[in-house]
């Protein structure tokens, strides 16, 4: 592959895993755009990142609105022709008091919100995305699933168990079907690791799976995002389908 400024998407990155894995990248020598609905906390990330001397920039995007997306990454074919990473981190997680809804109790609407972005989303990103990679002959889709898709949750509802669960087979397909144009696809099963997200959850639930960790303790978003620049490099080439977890042995497979 000849040397060149890869472009870098990175989806839910205003805060949390998803900003971690942006500034990550941007420290690998790409340029990242930083993608969210926040657009404050967006601007103010990204200027952050900035002032370090990193390439990076920023788009509003609401990952379940078709045409915000296609509009994004046509901005991005635009100015720079091609679009190397996609990181689609965004999620949701909808609990009530910070304990998960059981299945009786959820509504329809709910139901629908949390597949639309955490799975639709994905979707969404990756199929605006590929003629992109394809014509390059190269790229990286790293998707964000969960432990609650490797087994079952005490912290997260069923929606976004089933999302995580249908986005690692999305994940195995999109690999077998662009494999041949140089585009690798995993998933990363993050455990409980430390964002706004997590912070929903009682401090005692969430020292709970600390404990329940063979290492004793929450991740950081910093562990996600090495994760995610290893499947990103070049180096990574022949890992493609593939769930990586990052869950400090909370689960084992
Ligand atoms: P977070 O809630 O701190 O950050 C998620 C970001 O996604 C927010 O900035 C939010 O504005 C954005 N977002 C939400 N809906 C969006 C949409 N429709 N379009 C664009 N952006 C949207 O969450 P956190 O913890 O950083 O999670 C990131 C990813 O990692 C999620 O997919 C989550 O499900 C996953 N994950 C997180 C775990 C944790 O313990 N924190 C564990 C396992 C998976």
């Amino acid at each position: 592959m000849e040397s060149h400024k890869k472009i870098a998407l990175v989806t839910g990155a205003a805060q949390g895993i998803g900003l971690a894995i942006a500034e990550r990248l941007a420290k690998d020598g790409a340029l990242v755009v930083l993608t969210d609905m926040l657009s404050d906390k967006l601007e103010q990330e990204t200027y952050r990142l900035k002032e370090q001397g990193l390439l990076a920039e920023y788009m509003e995007l609401d990952v379940s609105n078709e045409s915000n997306v296609k509009n994004v990454i046509s901005t991005i074919s635009d100015r720079y022709e091609r679009l190397d990473i996609l990181v689609n981190n965004a999620g949701i997680s909808p609990k009530v008091n910070g304990v998960r809804t059981k299945i009786i109790d959820t509504s329809l609407e709910e139901w629908n919100k949390v597949l639309q972005v955490n799975l639709t989303g994905a979707f969404l990103c990756t199929r605006e995305a590929l003629p992109l990679m394809i014509s390059n002959n190269w790229g990286r889709v790293v998707n964000m699933a969960s432990q609650a898709a490797r087994t079952f949750s005490r912290v997260s509802g069923t929606h976004y168990a089933a999302s995580k669960s249908g986005l690692i087979a999305f994940t195995r397909n999109l690999a077998a079907e662009y494999g041949t144009h140089g585009i690798t696809a995993n998933c990363i099963a993050p455990g409980r690791i430390i964002t706004p997200m997590a912070a929903v959850v009682s401090q005692e639930k969430n020292l709970e799976f600390a404990k329940l960790s063979a290492v004793g303790r929450l991740g950081t978003t910093g562990e996600v995002a090495a994760a995610v620049s290893f499947l990103c490099s070049e180096e990574a080439g022949y890992i493609t389908g593939s769930t990586l977890d990052v869950n400090g042995g909370t689960f084992m497979n």
